[in-house]
């Protein structure tokens, strides 16, 4: 069978296209009143009706433009099969940073990513308040408001700002306190926002130096990743792993060796 993959660009202006609307529908419903709809992995681990409805909205506006492929989303899983004709797979957390959502704290965002034989090629992250969003291509950079975006340059560890996120379950929270505990004194500080897939687009622009987080699913990764990787940041797991969900570490090349040592050193990717 021959197929035709469209290239990245072609890709990215689909997914710009249907995160723009999904998350003008997740503002408009935060205006509305929201309230927890479901929860899943703990009780701290909340589905709101916005979650639902942004990503059904996403996955009808994919299934229009793009039906022979497959996607996979937070909420529904993988809507089709996983192999799709097309070779093309996306990837949709439709509100990443859900507490903040529901607290309307202004840190939360769309994150849609184009993946093709299992790579992604194209993301976009859209801060569901602000408008700030952030795109990338394969090979094509990271962007902002039509600015190419560059990590930080900083190449002292004492002076990084690290950005980092807990898990919902509690014994792996206790776990990850632990180990920031003995991170904090080695670093400027760190900083816990609340939503991953906007953490790794900081610190594509380095408004964070760093990030880390273990327990990343592929839609907390999938558009931010990428934006973090073209915008010039090493984005992988411990030991030359892939990132993924033992570990993530985004780190400009000068602060990603010392990064890497010391969360290896304290079992980061351990525990629950
Ligand atoms: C969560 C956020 C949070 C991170 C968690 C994620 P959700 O995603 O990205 O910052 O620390 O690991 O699960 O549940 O808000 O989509
Ligand atoms: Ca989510």
């Amino acid at each position: 069978m021959t197929r035709s993959v469209p290239p990245p660009a072609e890709l990215l202006e689909i997914a710009v296209e249907v995160a723009r609307d999904a998350a003008a529908t997740a503002y408009r419903m935060r205006a509305e009143g929201v309230s927890i709809a479901a929860t899943k992995s703990t009780v701290t681990d909340v589905v709101t009706a916005a979650d639902r409805a942004v990503e059904r909205q996403v996955l009808d506006a994919l299934a229009k433009q793009r039906p022979d492929d497959a996607v996979l989303g937070e909420e529904y899983g993988a809507a089709e099969a996983a192999a799709a004709p097309s070779g093309v797979r996306w990837i949709v957390d439709p509100i990443d940073g859900t507490v903040n959502y529901l607290y309307a704290i202004p840190y939360c965002a769309v994150s849609l990513a184009a993946e093709v034989d299992g790579e992604v090629v194209a993301g976009v992250v859209r801060n569901i308040f602000t408008g700030e969003e952030w795109t990338a291509t394969a090979g094509g950079g990271a962007w902002r408001d039509g600015r190419r975006l560059r990590c930080s340059t900083e190449t002292d560890p004492g002076q990084a700002l690290v950005a980092t996120g807990f898990g919902y379950d509690p014994g792996r929270r206790s776990h990850q306190a632990r180990v920031i505990a003995e991170l904090i004194p080695h670093v400027r500080d760190i900083r816990r926002l609340g939503a991953a897939a906007l953490d790794l687009c900081l610190a594509a622009e380095g408004r964070v130096d760093a990030y880390y987080e273990k327990g990343l699913a592929a839609w907390d990764l999938a558009a931010g990743g990428l934006v973090a990787a073209e915008a010039g940041l090493r984005v992988t797991g411990l030991r030359g792993l892939p990132a993924g969900p033992d570990l993530v570490i985004a780190a400009p090349p000068a602060l990603f060796q010392p990064l890497h040592d010391r969360l290896a050193d304290l079992d980061a990717s351990g525990g629950p």
